[in-house]
């Protein structure tokens, strides 16, 4: 081995990103499921004026609703940002906060086959993320493409980049969920649902959580 370079290596400004996948949740995605569908029947829907194009839409106090199956889901997604924040805050931050508080809130929508989600970020939010409640299973047609309707897909955060022509670079990367799958994000980072050609619904719930460190 050569002595004659000593080489550091950093990674610069990261984008780090969690995907869970919660184990034994049907019980669970089966009750939220049911609430979310009641709510489509007795409450407005709030997805007009937002990213989400066609579906439905609670208002943004779902998680604080008094139901067993939300308050699991609250705790689930609680305890998937308080795994995901270290790594957050070393992505992000120069030195480790001393105390964290967090305040969490969330939606929950319903898509249909043709609805989408356009490209957004989660403004007054430092953390966001989306958990999946029921997936419908991919066309035959669909399975076989890159990024599959459905797909959760976020956008290089390094807007100097799209300067950087080069075969091979991904400007996006995309994961397709199933139910029961938690992902935590920066709020900052740009994502789009692309729209789904399955029949069936899809039910996600989406949060954000506002951090005040000391
Ligand atoms: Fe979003």
């Amino acid at each position: 081995m050569s002595d004659a370079f000593v080489d550091t290596v950093v990674e610069q400004f990261p984008t780090t990103v969690l995907w869970r996948q919660c184990r034994d949740v049907a019980p669970l995605n089966n009750a939220l499921a049911a609430i979310i569908r009641g709510l489509r029947e007795s409450e407005p829907n709030a997805a007009p004026g937002t990213s989400t194009r066609g579906g439905y839409q609670t208002d943004t106090n779902f998680l604080y609703r008094e139901d067993p199956a939300v308050r699991a889901l609250q705790q689930l997604i609680y305890q998937g940002v308080q795994a995901y924040l270290p790594r957050y805050f070393q992505s992000n931050l120069l030195t480790a906060p001393k105390s964290v508080e967090s305040r969490l809130w969330g939606w929950a929508v319903i898509m249909q086959p043709g609805d989408y989600n356009m490209p957004h970020v989660h403004p007054d939010a430092h953390v966001s993320g989306v958990y999946y409640v029921e997936v419908p299973e991919l066309s035959p047609v669909e399975a076989d493409e890159e990024e599959p309707g459905g797909s959760l897909v976020f956008f290089d955060p390094r807007s100097n980049a799209a300067m950087f022509h080069l075969k091979g670079r991904g400007q996006t990367q995309s994961y397709l969920p199933i139910a029961g799958a938690l992902v935590a994000f920066p709020s900052y980072h740009m994502h789009a649902v692309y729209p789904y050609r399955s029949p069936g619904e899809r039910i996600s719930v989406a949060f954000n959580a506002r951090l005040t460190l000391k």
